[in-house]
C-alpha cells in the first residue's frame, strides 16, 4: 500500500476507509471486510456515532491475526463540543475506550468551531433551534492536542476543515506543525490553493467527499450534479477500464492527497482499494482539474454565524 510520510515520521496509508453515515449495524463488518481486503487505514470520527462498531470491527481482524495493531492507521477527530482545553484529553479518551485502543495514529480537529457542551448533543441548540457557539479560541485547543501527543496517547495530531489564515496561525503560536489538514476535495471541489499551501509547509492533506457524497444526510437537490455519473469522468473511465470512483480516487491519490472514500457494500469497498495499478495521464488529470466548480458538499451552515466560521469569505479575526 502506497503512503505518504508525515512530518512526524510516520507512514500514513494514501487510501484509509471512511466510516461517517456507515450504520452501526453495517460498519463492524465493513471495516473487518476492508482489512481483509488489504486497507490498512480508518477515518473515524466521535460524531459519526459509531466508534464501538468499528472498534470492535478492528478487535476481531487483530484477534484473528489479520492485522496487528501496529500495521494499521486509525485516524478520530475531536469534536466541535469538545474545545475547551481541560475537555480535550477526557475527549479523546472516550474515543480510544470506545475503539478499544489504547493510542490513535492521528488526531484531528474535527472543525475550528467550538460548540458549548450539552451532554453528548453534537449540535446543542437553543429553544430557537439555534446551535450554541462556544469561543474557545481552537490554537488553545491546538496546544491541548500537542498535550496529548506528547504523552503518547496519539502518534500525530493534525486539523480538519481548517483554512489558510488558521494554519497560520497555529503555525505562528504554536509548537507543533499539523500533521495533516483533511477537507473536501473531489472533482467539483479540487482546492487548490489551499492543497499547495499545506503540502508547501509539510502539512500532508486527506481529500473527503472523493466520490461525490451521494449519500449525504441532507439529500441530494435535483440540480446537484452526481459527480460518479459525471459524463467526463465516465468518459476516463470507459478508457481505463475502470470506474468513475476509482477514477475519483486516483485522481486525489496522484496529486499525493490521502483519499478516504466511505463504504459499507463489500463489493465497492473491495473496488475502491483497486486504483493501485493504473496511471491517470495529464491529459486526464487536466480534464479532471478543469470540472472544478468550486462546490461544496458539506458548509457546515449549523455555524456560519460563528466566530471562527472557516468558509467566510475573505476570513480574517
Ligand atoms: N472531516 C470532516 O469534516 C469530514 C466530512 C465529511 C467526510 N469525512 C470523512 O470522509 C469520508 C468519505 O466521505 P463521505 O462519506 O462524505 O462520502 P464519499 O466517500 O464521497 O461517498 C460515500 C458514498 O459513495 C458510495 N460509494 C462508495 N464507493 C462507491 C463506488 N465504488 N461506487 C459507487 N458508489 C460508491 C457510498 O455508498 P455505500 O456506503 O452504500 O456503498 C456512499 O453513498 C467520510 O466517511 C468520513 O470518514 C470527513
Amino acid at each position: 500500500m502506497q503512503s505518504v510520510k508525515l512530518n512526524t515520521g510516520y507512514d500514513m496509508p494514501i487510501l484509509g476507509l471512511g466510516t461517517w453515515k456507515s450504520d452501526k449495524k453495517k460498519v463492524q463488518k465493513a471495516v473487518e471486510y476492508a482489512l481483509e481486503c488489504g486497507y490498512r487505514h480508518l477515518d473515524c470520527a466521535y460524531c459519526y456515532l459509531n466508534e464501538e462498531e468499528v472498534g470492535a470491527g478492528i478487535k476481531n481482524k487483530i484477534n484473528d491475526k489479520t492485522v496487528k495493531r501496529e500495521d494499521i492507521f486509525v485516524t478520530d477527530k475531536l469534536w466541535c463540543n469538545s474545545h475547551k482545553p481541560e475537555d480535550v484529553r477526557p475527549a479523546l479518551m472516550k474515543t480510544l475506550e470506545s475503539l478499544q485502543l489504547e493510542y490513535l495514529d492521528l488526531y484531528l480537529i474535527h472543525w475550528p468551531m467550538g460548540f458549548q457542551k450539552r451532554g453528548t448533543e453534537a449540535f446543542p441548540k437553543d429553544e430557537n433551534g439555534k446551535v450554541l457557539f462556544d469561543d474557545t479560541d481552537y490554537v488553545d485547543t491546538w496546544k491541548a492536542m500537542e498535550d496529548l501527543q506528547k504523552e503518547g496517547l496519539v502518534r500525530s495530531i493534525g486539523v480538519s476543515n481548517f483554512n489558510q489564515f488558521q494554519i497560520n496561525r497555529i503555525l505562528k503560536e504554536c509548537s507543533v506543525i499539523p500533521a495533516v489538514n483533511q477537507f473536501e476535495i473531489h472533482p467539483y471541489l479540487t482546492g487548490e490553493s489551499l492543497v499547495n499551501y499545506c503540502q508547501e509547509k509539510c502539512i500532508e492533506v486527506t481529500g473527503y467527499c472523493p466520490l461525490g457524497c451521494g449519500d449525504r444526510p441532507w439529500g441530494m437537490k435535483a440540480d446537484d450534479p452526481v459527480l460518479l455519473k459525471d459524463p467526463k469522468l465516465l468518459e476516463i473511465a470507459a478508457k481505463s477500464n475502470k470506474t468513475a470512483a476509482q477514477v475519483a480516487l486516483r485522481y486525489l491519490v496522484q496529486r499525493n492527497i490521502i483519499a478516504i472514500p466511505k463504504s459499507v457494500t463489500p463489493e465497492r469497498i473491495l473496488q475502491n482499494f483497486q486504483i493501485f495499478d493504473f496511471n491517470l495521464c495529464k491529459d486526464d488529470m487536466k480534464t479532471i482539474n478543469k470540472m472544478n466548480t468550486n462546490s461544496r458538499i458539506c458548509p457546515m451552515p449549523e455555524a456560519s454565524e460563528h466566530k471562527y466560521y472557516v468558509f467566510r469569505e475573505n476570513y480574517s479575526e
